[in-house]
């Protein structure tokens, strides 16, 4: 089957963002930069080096920084509103997944003054003018939302409708692990499990694409490597950077290649029990493996076997528990009913799962009972 691969992100792996961001913005004029980012970013100073490096560039940036988190297209337009009479010529967008795909939004609507974000969510009207250059500098290790053409905005009534298109596509991703040395270590678990499930499923998928796969592997590689020394030591920088290029690699993977029945479910999960999507997914894999793992082909089996450094004799019927025991060594939570799952809201559930689009490519076929099974199975 032909595949093809399509990333057009400038990816800078950084030693100093500060220094990236304003190379990146050799083109900008002074009043022409607009910077979103959120409060939690503000008030723990991640922010402050790079708005200091912009001052001293000469910028007058106009600063949005109030991104919540789940953000709803009213959110969008509070932001635009601090830059309605400006000349805005360049986003740049600091924080989590929230704050990128915001800033994406922006991006596509401040290029096209006529664009509505909801009738693109909803009445397929075509983005025609693309984006402003966006540029994103991730403050967590997890969304791998800076290198993914997808912006997943709720519309007025909170109803999360990901808009997928190349326009979306950041201009530039400056990844920097420095400036996540501050996410606790709960946090740095829960946002690193959400990327290894990505590179897990990217590579499970049935679109799974030969290029996205080197991304994929590698990412789990160094993931599996990385994330518990992150979540013990939240200062140690090798850590934090492996992890943040890992999880821009597994977004690469995701966006090429798709994901599969973990993310499926854990949309109504997480919707329904208000969880953390990066928790909901960790919780979500032992069960999820489980009832993938005889459809895992000899040869996929065999790089994934090699990607999580398990013994050559393990086999796919394994994977589950050797999540389990990952998930421990996080500290984590290993049962749906500790989320708070219970028995009677899992048809519910799984309803709603077998509408996601990724169902359909999870390696091995998934309806609604199957969907039933895993998250009894789960408990
Ligand atoms: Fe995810």
């Amino acid at each position: 089957m032909s595949s093809s691969f399509f990333c057009p992100t400038k990816l800078v792996v950084s030693d100093d963002a500060a220094n990236d961001l304003i190379l990146e913005l050799k083109n900008a004029s002074p009043d022409g930069v607009f910077v979103i980012t959120d409060q939690g970013i503000m008030q723990n100073g991640i922010a402050k080096p790079l708005l200091q490096a912009l001052q001293i560039a000469g910028f007058n940036p106009v600063i949005y920084d109030n991104v919540p988190g789940n953000p709803n297209i009213p959110d969008v337009k509070l932001a635009l509103e601090k830059v309605k009479n400006k000349d805005i010529s360049h986003v740049v967008a600091i924080g989590g997944g929230s704050v990128l795909d915001t800033a994406k939004a922006i991006g596509i609507l401040l290029a096209d003054k006529d664009l509505d974000y909801e009738d693109v969510q909803w009445k397929r009207q075509q983005i025609t003018k693309g984006s402003l250059p966006v540029i994103g500098i991730p403050t967590t290790a997890g969304t791998g939302s800076e290198v993914t053409h997808v912006a997943v905005i709720g519309d007025r009534n909170g109803f999360k409708m990901g808009v997928l298109h190349p326009a979306l596509f950041l201009k530039t991703a400056i990844i920097d692990g420095k400036l996540m040395v501050s996410l606790p270590p709960r946090l740095t678990a829960t946002t690193g499990m959400d990327a290894l499930v990505h590179s897990i499923e990217a590579f499970l998928s049935k679109k799974s694409n030969c290029t996205a796969d080197i991304f994929a592997l590698g990412a789990l590689k160094s993931i599996v490597n990385w994330l518990p020394i992150a979540y013990r030591d939240g200062s140690n920088l090798l850590a934090r950077n492996a992890m943040g290029i890992a999880a821009t690699w597994a977004g690469i993977a995701f966006d090429q290649s798709s994901l599969g029945l973990v993310h499926a479910l854990a949309g109504p999960l997480c919707g329904n029990y208000h969880l953390h999507h990066g928790l909901g997914v960790a919780v979500l894999l032992p069960a999820t493996l489980d009832f993938n793992a005889s459809a895992i082909p000899v040869d996929r089996w065999e790089s994934l076997r090699n990607a999580l450094g398990l013994p050559t004799d393990a086999r796919p019927q394994d994977l589950g528990n050797w999540s389990r025991e990952f998930l421990k060594s996080l500290d984590m939570p290993t049962h749906l009913s500790e989320l708070g799952l219970t028995m009677d809201r899992i048809p519910m559930i799984a309803e709603s799962a077998t509408k996601m689009a990724m169902i359909g490519l999870n390696i091995r076929s998934a309806g609604l009972e199957e969907c039933k099974q895993v998250l009894a199975s789960g408990l």
